[in-house]
C-alpha cells in the first residue's frame, strides 16, 4: 500500500486550498472542495473496505451511490490544509442508502465533512448528468466577486455581461455565462437543490453576497473558471466609479466566441 499523503489527489487539495488561501478568497473556514476519485486509484493508498465511521448526509445522493470523493472538512481552514491534511480533509464514499458517507480516511480529530456537502454532492449530480466527466465542485469567497455583488444587480445576464466585458478572454473561458442565486442560508439542503438546478445550466454560479460555485473536469479548470470571473470582476471594481471611456463591444465578444469556436450564451449578448 503506498503512502496516502504521497497520492496526488491529497497533493492537489494542498496545493489548491494554499493557492486559494493565498489569493484570500479563503478567509477562515470559509469555502470548501469535493473532487471525486477513481476507486481503483484511491485503492492504492487505502483498503477501501475499512470504513471507520458512518456519517448521515441528510440527503438522498442515490446517483452517487459507490463514489468516493475527498472533501475539505467543515469549520477547518483551508491555510491550514497543507500542513496537516488527515485533520483537514477526508475521504468519503457514498454508501448503498445514498444517505450515508463512509469515512474512509481523514478528519482524524473527529471532524466532519463540510457543512456544504448537499450543494457539492447535488452539484457533482447536476454536472455529470451534463458532463459525464465533471470531477471538481469548488467553493469559495473571492474578494472582488463578492464587493461586485453589492453594487451590481444580480441577475444573470447582466453580470454575465458586464464579467464578459471586463476582459478579454472571459466570454472564451467561460461562454455558458455564470448563473445567480439571490442571498439564501447556506448549509442547506435548499441552497444545495437551487445550486445544483442552476449547475445543469451553468459551471458557475454566484451566491448572492456570500460567494461562488464552480465545476469542472479538473482542479486546474474549476480553479481557473473562478480565477478568471475575480479577475473580471477585479477590473470592475477597480474602474465602476470612473467613467467608462472604452469597452468591449457585444459584435466583438461574438467575433471572440466564434473566432475560438465556443458554445456561448447568444441571449446574454445584445446584437
Ligand atoms: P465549511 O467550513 O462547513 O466548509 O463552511 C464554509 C463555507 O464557506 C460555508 O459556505
Ligand atoms: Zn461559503
Amino acid at each position: 500500500m503506498k503512502d496516502i499523503l504521497t497520492a496526488p489527489f491529497v497533493e492537489e487539495m494542498k496545493a489548491t486550498t494554499a493557492n486559494m488561501y493565498r489569493l484570500g478568497w479563503d478567509e477562515r473556514n470559509g469555502g470548501n472542495i469535493s473532487y471525486l476519485l477513481d476507486e481503483k486509484e484511491v485503492a492504492e493508498y487505502l483498503d477501501i473496505n475499512n470504513v471507520i465511521r458512518e456519517i448521515p448526509t441528510g440527503f438522498n445522493a442515490e446517483p452517487l451511490i459507490g463514489k468516493i470523493f475527498i472533501v475539505t472538512g467543515s469549520g477547518k481552514y483551508f491555510k491550514n490544509v497543507i500542513n496537516d491534511p488527515v485533520n483537514n480533509l477526508g475521504i468519503i464514499r457514498i454508501a448503498e442508502d445514498g444517505t450515508t458517507a463512509q469515512l474512509l480516511w481523514g478528519f482524524a480529530d473527529g471532524g466532519r465533512f463540510t457543512s456544504e456537502l448537499p450543494a457539492h454532492l447535488m452539484s457533482h449530480m447536476a454536472r455529470l448528468s451534463v458532463d459525464p466527466e465533471n470531477r471538481v465542485i469548488m467553493h469559495c469567497h473571492p474578494t472582488n466577486t463578492l464587493a461586485m455583488n453589492y453594487i451590481h444587480e444580480l441577475d444573470e445576464k447582466k453580470l454575465t455581461h458586464t464579467l464578459w466585458e471586463m476582459c478579454t478572454e472571459c466570454i472564451v473561458v467561460f461562454p455558458d455565462g455564470v448563473g445567480v442565486l439571490p442571498w439564501m442560508l447556506c448549509g442547506t439542503n435548499s441552497i444545495g437543490e437551487a445550486t445544483a438546478e442552476k449547475m445543469k445550466e451553468f459551471r458557475l454560479v454566484v451566491w448572492g453576497m456570500h460567494g461562488i460555485y464552480g465545476a469542472g473536469k479538473t482542479m486546474d479548470e474549476t480553479f481557473g473558471l473562478i480565477e478568471t470571473v475575480e479577475k473580471a470582476a477585479q477590473i470592475y471594481m477597480l474602474t465602476a466609479h470612473m467613467p467608462r471611456i472604452n469597452t468591449i463591444k457585444d459584435a466583438e465578444m461574438q467575433e471572440l466566441a466564434e473566432f475560438f469556436g465556443v458554445q456561448y450564451r447568444k441571449d446574454f449578448l445584445n446584437l
